[in-house]
């Protein structure tokens, strides 16, 4: 690959009361060289964030042609900007993500485009509107509550998968939230099959860079066909009883995703989502809505349990703000420790690794011409450890991110939920209910790594830690 590089923007210091204890965040050690064809192909099936070289790093823009095809990798605050917000009609998500993730999620809007996207954000806006996701506290502080009093009941010494309680207990929120308990079926069984499909289809498949035509079978489709006629049957099922409910007493239905995107309808065409988009939209819920956020609240969970400091800052708050073990739907915004952590966490190890856009027309980016086709990369993994914008960018300060602090971080250099028309809907939802199951989970234990266990951090679709998260825990 060609490397073009740009002018460096002003690096950003800590303040000099923060100190930065600790080792290095576990991660790949970024290549002095970029890799060749088969190397590249190899490492993006393996763990698309060990094929980083120093340049990523290091550079503002780097920009080159791989098997990939044209590829610019921006990590300029202003270029961002300009790519996600300000021309944001120039790109859109690219054939490769489609291609990727198109099975399941099809027509849903993470990967929707155009006038189709436009109508399904406007229908389910109103589900993330403040004032929903104030409503939806109550269910996330009992979900955490059952989660904390099922943790107090362990042994101490105990080993358990940290990845796969929070795989649980997120899938469990959005069940109560978003489903409003219209979903079937056992939650364990939910989860395992959600974390196989996305183990599946989050391999980069060589054949789907090459761009080879569908029919040529994918190593993961005859996987992920099984997964994903499971999440059918499922979706059938509970669309059927939700139809029902309308049928009979409309005012009685939940006014929840079902049925927002049962009612919803196109205001050009009046005409409302096939049912094949709206099964799509509950698979693109299902799946963006609880591997992100688990993920993030796991890395939480194991920054604070190595970080002896960040983890006593933690543990005051909570003790202080939940005297009965409990949270107080109405303080949760006074957990400020809890939130810094979780947004460091969500620095270091952002769920959604890569931000992919492909290029409708010719743009000039930090200077740079780049070709309609090329395929634009915001990497928030990359972005969040960049070596112009943070300082001791590999290490754990939550401290950044504590509110007298905040506005010194660069909007455009975090960008955990991406920015501009395509960022995250759920941001809102995913912070709250983050910030209530990490709360809760530290006021009732103390988690450490469990012996011989290495933390690495794989990416698929969102970036887990590799071999799960197994962890001691014992009781506070
Ligand atoms: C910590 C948790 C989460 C993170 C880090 C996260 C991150 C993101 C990011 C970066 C995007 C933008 C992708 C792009 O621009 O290409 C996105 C979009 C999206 N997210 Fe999230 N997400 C989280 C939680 C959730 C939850 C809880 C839900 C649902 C309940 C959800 C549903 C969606 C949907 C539907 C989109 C597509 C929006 C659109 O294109 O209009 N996410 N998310």
């Amino acid at each position: 690959m060609s490397l073009v590089l740009d002018p460096a923007p002003a690096p950003r210091r800590l303040p000099a009361d923060i100190a930065v204890r600790g080792a290095r965040a576990p991660a790949p050690i970024p290549l002095d060289t970029p890799p060749g064809t088969l190397g590249l192909l190899k490492g993006l099936r393996d763990n698309p964030v060990a094929t980083w070289t120093r340049w990523h790093f290091e550079q503002p823009i780097v920009h080159g042609k791989s098997v990939l095809g044209r590829v610019a990798v921006v990590s300029d605050p202003a270029v961002i900007r300009h790519v996600l917000v300000e021309n944001s009609a120039n790109y859109d998500k690219g054939g490769l993500q489609r291609r990727m993730l198109g099975g399941g999620l099809g027509t849903g809007l993470l990967l929707a485009e155009g006038a189709e996207w436009k109508a399904q954000r406007r229908a389910l806006a109103p589900l993330f509107s403040p004032r929903h996701v104030e409503g939806f506290k109550r269910a996330m502080v009992a979900v955490a509550d059952e989660m904390g009093e099922r943790w107090s009941r362990l042994r101490d010494g105990r080993r358990i998968d940290v990845a796969a309680e929070m795989a649980r207990v997120t899938l469990r929120v959005l069940g109560r939230t978003v489903f409003s308990e219209a979903m079937n079926g056992p939650e364990d069984h939910f989860a395992r099959t959600v974390s196989r499909y996305l183990e599946a289809v989050g391999k980069i498949d060589p054949l789907d860079i090459l761009d080879l035509p569908a029919w040529v079978p994918r190593l993961a489709s005859a996987q992920t066909k099984p997964l994903i006629r499971f999440f059918e049957d499922e979706v059938t099922a509970m669309l059927a009883k939700r139809r029902a409910l309308l049928a009979g007493d409309a005012a009685a239905a939940p006014r929840d995703l079902l049925t927002l995107l049962l009612e919803a309808r196109d205001p050009e065409t009046g005409l409302g989502l096939s049912d094949d988009d709206v099964k799509a939209n509950i698979i693109t819920f299902l799946i963006a809505g609880h591997e992100t956020t688990s993920n993030a609240l796991t890395w939480a969970l194991y920054l604070l349990s190595e970080h002896p400091e960040a983890r006593a800052a933690v543990e005051g708050e909570v003790d202080a703000l939940m005297p009965d073990g409990r949270i107080d739907p109405t303080q949760v915004d006074a957990f400020v420790h809890t939130r810094a952590a979780l947004d460091e966490a969500m620095r270091l190890y952002p769920p959604a690794a890569s931000i992919t856009r492909e290029a409708l027309g010719p743009d000039i980016l930090g200077g740079i011409r780049i070709k309609a086709r090329t395929m634009v990369v915001v990497s928030p993994y990359v972005l969040h450890r960049h070596k112009l914008l943070w300082d001791a960018p590999d290490h754990f300060v939550p401290e950044r991110f504590l509110p007298e602090r905040r506005g010194s971080v660069d909007r455009f250099a975090y960008l955990p939920f991406g920015a501009g028309p395509r960022i995250c809907i759920a941001a809102s939802f995913a912070i709250q209910e983050a910030v209530i199951i990490l709360a809760t989970a530290m006021r009732h234990v103390r988690l450490t790594v469990a012996p011989g266990h290495e933390v690495m951090p794989v990416q698929r679709v969102a970036l887990r830690s590799r071999g799960g998260m197994p962890m001691i825990l014992r009781q506070r």
